[in-house]
């Protein structure tokens, strides 16, 4: 790649006395596609949306049980663990294991929950279309809470703390329910808390915002490593995409190579199977739209082949702090993970990964540039 040329303007203003940033440098000669292409992963943050499948969402007495059922380690089996023991708010809402232990043993790394609600479609496979059916998975998976319907709704129905919690949040009496609309509910209490889950501004989303405005002096306080990566990730590396838009991913699927062609996970190949089969997905009878309309992209699902070894498109914002990487938690660090991108093997992909997706031979300086840059989606503005 061509040496980037600098604006001599804004070096000259990192000249300014005190105010300058300590870390004032330079603002890269961005062109005009390069600017509109960084714009596009912002603002942060993006404007609160409801759920429309869900009568919680956005009720924060529904949030406030929601985040007492988050923590409670009676919702598994035997007291064995709460939601927060893989998602630990202190580590961004994962475990920091490759994948992770609940009853058993998960062949999946626990994704962080920040900014999960912004999602359409859930778990690393999108076998869940609704953030409240994703939270009802781990309460009856047997690897992970091993509990059931009926204890849920009986740990809900008998403690005086919830009974009181749950009729403020639904305004509703436990004897016209049963145990199923109990843990339904549960869940989409779940979904309340979470979507009040959010990563706050960046020093990428800084740099962003001073672009916009057209504030060199402030644009000039983010690294030039960290422009120089970002200028690799939005052009040759190609990785915005799929890592698209304020969150840094599209929100649809891609195989990076990570599961080869006989992998015993195929990813959305069976997540699509799980979807279509769920009681509990917006076409099913738990999607409090009366139209039906936010269920067009699930009656519009087909399994086809090209979904095996695919897995859903992480978001990037504070990547840095979720060691380790991938859906199976097999790359430790993210010089691993742009290692990787630089030396795919093209066999191993399916043919809709292809188009994207070339080996990148990234120079060191790039790929260190490149890691400057993933690290300014983690730190504070
Ligand atoms: C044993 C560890 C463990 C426990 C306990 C657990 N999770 Fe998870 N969670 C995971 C793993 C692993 C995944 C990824 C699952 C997959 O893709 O197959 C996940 C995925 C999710 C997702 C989807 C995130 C995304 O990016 O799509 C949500 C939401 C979630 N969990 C919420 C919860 C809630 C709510 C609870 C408690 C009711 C819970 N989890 C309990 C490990 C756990
Ligand atoms: C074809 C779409 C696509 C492109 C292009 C792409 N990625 Fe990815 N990325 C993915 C998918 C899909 C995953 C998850 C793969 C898995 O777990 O099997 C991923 C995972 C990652 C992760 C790990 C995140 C985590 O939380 O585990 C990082 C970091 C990352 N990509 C950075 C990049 C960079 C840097 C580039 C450009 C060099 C790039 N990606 C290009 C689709 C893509």
């Amino acid at each position: 790649m061509a040496t980037p040329r600098l604006l001599r303007s804004a070096v000259v203003v990192c000249t300014l006395g005190a105010a300058a940033p300590a870390a004032c440098g330079a603002v890269l000669d961005f062109t005009a596609g390069e600017r509109a292409a960084i714009l596009a992963h912002g603002p942060w943050p993006p404007p609160v949306r409801t759920d429309s499948s869900n009568r919680a969402s956005g009720n924060p007495a529904a949030a406030a049980l929601g985040r007492k059922l988050f923590f409670d380690a009676r919702l598994a089996r035997d007291e064995a663990g709460s939601c927060a023991s893989c998602h630990q708010p202190e580590r961004r809402f994962t475990d920091g294991l490759a994948t992770a232990r609940g009853a058993g043993p998960l062949r999946r790394n626990t994704p962080s929950l920040l900014n999960v609600s912004l999602q359409r479609w859930f778990g690393w496979d999108g076998g869940h279309d609704s953030l409240w059916a994703q939270s009802l998975r781990p309460i009856v998976s047997p690897l992970e809470m091993n509990s059931s319907l009926l204890d849920t709704a009986n740990l809900v129905a008998g403690d005086a703390g919830y009974r009181e919690l749950f009729e403020r949040a639904y305004a509703l009496s436990f004897h016209a329910l049963d145990a199923e609309a109990v843990f339904v509910l549960a869940g989409k209490a779940l979904a309340a808390y979470q979507e009040t889950l959010r990563s706050g501004r960046t020093a990428f989303d800084a740099f962003r915002d001073a672009l916009a405005a057209g504030d060199q002096h402030l644009a000039s306080a983010y690294p030039l490593a960290a422009q120089r990566g970002l200028r690799v990730f939005i052009g040759a590396g190609r990785c915005s995409v799929c890592h698209a838009g304020p969150r840094f991913s599209h929100g649809q699927f891609g195989n990076v190579g990570i599961a080869g062609p006989g992998a015993a996970d195929t990813g959305r190949y069976q997540g699509v199977q799980d979807l279509l089969a769920s009681r509990y997905n917006l076409l099913g009878p738990y999607n409090d739209q009366a139209s039906r309309i936010n269920a067009a992209p699930t009656r519009d699902l087909r399994l086809q082949l090209r979904h095996r070894g695919e897995f859903r498109v992480p978001s990037l914002r504070g990547v840095a702090d979720t060691t380790p990487y991938m859906h199976d938690g097999t790359l430790a660090t993210l010089r691993d993970v742009v290692d990787h991108y630089a030396r795919l093997d093209l066999e191993e992909l399916s043919a809709s990964a292809r188009p994207a997706l070339e080996p990148l031979h990234f120079g060191d300086g790039q790929i260190d540039d490149l890691l400057a840059f993933l690290h300014s989606l983690s730190t504070d503005e």
